[in-house]
């Protein structure tokens, strides 16, 4: 497996006793609210194609969110972390996931090939502007994998997230911002969103559409980790 710094820098973090911790907290947290409110999320939107279809997790992990899937007749699960994808060989709530076929595969996102056009839902839950920069670099990848009419839904972190800490630097650039413009304004932007790592409404809105993706939602939520964005963005049919 080939990976970029970002999948290399998850592998050293999601090791085997950080995978087995995740796991556990897989089935404790199975009914709690933030789990309730993305699988709820997910599960509406895989019902929304009104058919079957084939579906890929971006970051899978330990499969924390396959029971959420429905009308879902593939699924590949795509993780850098070998510790979590044996975690995630028995998911939790097995019992109640639909799915025909699991495919789980190791690989880096960011540096896998997969074939263009062959998902109908690509997801990405905790991953996408928290480990790994949302960036044109993704979106370019997600665009083409999509299938027409495909949806693409991810939860991203707001820069405005009690989790993000409030440097000095951090309090000057907010400040400086609204008086920015043209280049300034562009390497502030960057900066407060520590190049991908996080991602507000306008960076989404200006992303997304520059690889034809559009937009037909975002949310969020407030957990007690993080302000999450919920965003769902389709490739035209
Ligand atoms: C916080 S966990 C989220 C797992 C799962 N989506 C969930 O909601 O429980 C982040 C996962 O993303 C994976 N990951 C991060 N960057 C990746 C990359 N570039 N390629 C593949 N997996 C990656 C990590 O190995 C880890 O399993």
């Amino acid at each position: 497996m080939s990976a970029t710094e970002w999948g290399r820098r998850a592998e050293a973090l999601y090791q085997p006793g950080y995978a087995s911790r995740y796991r556990a907290v897989d089935d404790d947290i199975r009914h709690g609210v933030l789990v309730q409110t993305f699988g709820g999320w997910l599960r509406t939107i895989s019902e929304s194609f009104g058919r079957e279809i084939t579906a890929l997790d971006l970051g899978c992990g330990t499969g924390r969110y396959f029971w959420a899937l429905s009308h879902v007749r593939a699924l590949t699960g795509i993780d850098v972390s070998e510790a979590m994808l044996a975690e995630a060989r028995q998911p939790v709530d097995a019992s109640a996931i639909t799915v025909k076929n699991i495919t789980l595969l190791h690989g880096d996102f960011l540096a896998q090939t997969l074939e263009a056009g062959a998902f109908d839902l690509i997801y990405s839950i905790g991953v996408l502007a928290e480990h790994s920069p949302l960036d044109d670099r993704l979106a370019e990848r997600v665009s083409g994998w999509l299938a027409p009419g495909g949806a693409f839904a991810f939860t991203a972190v707001h820069p405005q997230s009690f989790s993000v800490t409030r440097t000095w630097q951090r309090r000057l650039g907010e400040w400086l911002l609204p008086f920015s413009a043209g280049r300034l304004r562009a390497v502030l932007r960057e900066k407060l969103l520590a190049g991908g790592l996080y991602a507000d409404e306008v960076r989404l809105r200006e992303l997304l559409p520059r690889h034809g993706l559009r937009i037909e939602s975002i949310g969020s939520h407030l957990s007690d980790i993080h302000l999450h964005l919920m965003c769902v963005a389709r490739k035209p049919a």
